[in-house]
């Protein structure tokens, strides 16, 4: 008697998931527009939608929200098992905090295709001139223990080795508070920072201060803000 083989091509589930960069509709990679061009089904959040919008040849669309990500996904799933091409869109790079949708694709496919992007870090790395091989990167999204990030962030800070770009978390946490926060924690009030909103969109803007000015601005920041902490210049920088 023969065994089938459950993941046989034949059976198995797969999905791609694309990466649609920071916002700029040209950045999405041509290897990206080649997978929404060719889709049956194209799932993400509305906001990332909306960088493919026009992009996604005959597939039907499926705008999902955090209540009802699950349900929309189990959807791709089903289409994605009767042999339909199914894409989940994503902000940014895949592998820039990321990690909850991603791992609720995988959980549902054999076969995860993953399409890079450009990150909004490289863009915040491009406009405040620095290397991402001299910086750390932290993101407060989906991590709920302030104590540590905050610590990691100060630690780091005085530490003065390393630049930090770090993402709030919308909105809940954001510039000001962040900045208060760390000055409480220890950290220098006049630490220099910057604040990206919205970079790549035709809205981009851009703060330069210290942290004492930054705790002290209205809390009026997009969820698209990255902010970022230069180390300090060394000699040879000059
Ligand atoms: C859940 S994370 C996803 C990051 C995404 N995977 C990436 O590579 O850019 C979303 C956060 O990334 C940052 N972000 C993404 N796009 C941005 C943009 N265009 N401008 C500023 N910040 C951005 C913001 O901090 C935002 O809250």
């Amino acid at each position: 008697m023969t065994i089938p083989d459950m993941t046989s091509p034949d059976t198995a589930i797969r999905m791609t998931v694309v990466a649609v960069g920071p916002g700029d509709p040209d950045l999405l990679t041509i290897k990206g527009r080649q997978a929404l061009e060719q889709a049956d089904v194209v799932v993400g959040f509305q906001t990332v939608l909306d960088v493919v919008a026009g992009k996604t040849g005959a597939a039907d669309i499926r705008p999902m929200a955090y209540r009802d990500q699950e349900a929309v996904l189990d959807f791709a799933q089903e289409q994605a098992q009767q042999g339909k091409s199914c894409v989940v869109c994503v902000w940014g790079d895949l592998n820039v905090s990321a990690k909850e949708l991603l791992n609720r694709v995988r959980r549902r496919a054999d076969t995860v295709e993953l399409i890079s992007g450009v990150s909004s870090i490289q863009i915040a790395c491009s406009r405040a001139g620095i290397s991402l091989e001299e910086s750390v990167f932290i993101t407060l999204h989906q991590r709920w223990d302030r104590g540590s990030e905050l610590g990691e962030l100060v630690e780091l800070l005085n530490q003065g080795r390393r630049n930090v770009i770090l993402l709030p978390r919308p909105y809940d946490f954001m510039p000001p508070a962040i900045a208060a926060n760390a000055i409480a924690d220890g950290a220098a009030p006049g630490q220099p920072v910057t604040v990206f909103q919205r970079l790549t969109l035709p809205d981009e803007q851009r703060w330069d201060g210290t942290l004492a000015q930054c705790a002290a601005l209205p809390d009026e920041f997009s969820d698209l803000s990255i902010m970022v902490f230069p180390k300090p210049p060394e000699p040879d920088d000059a």
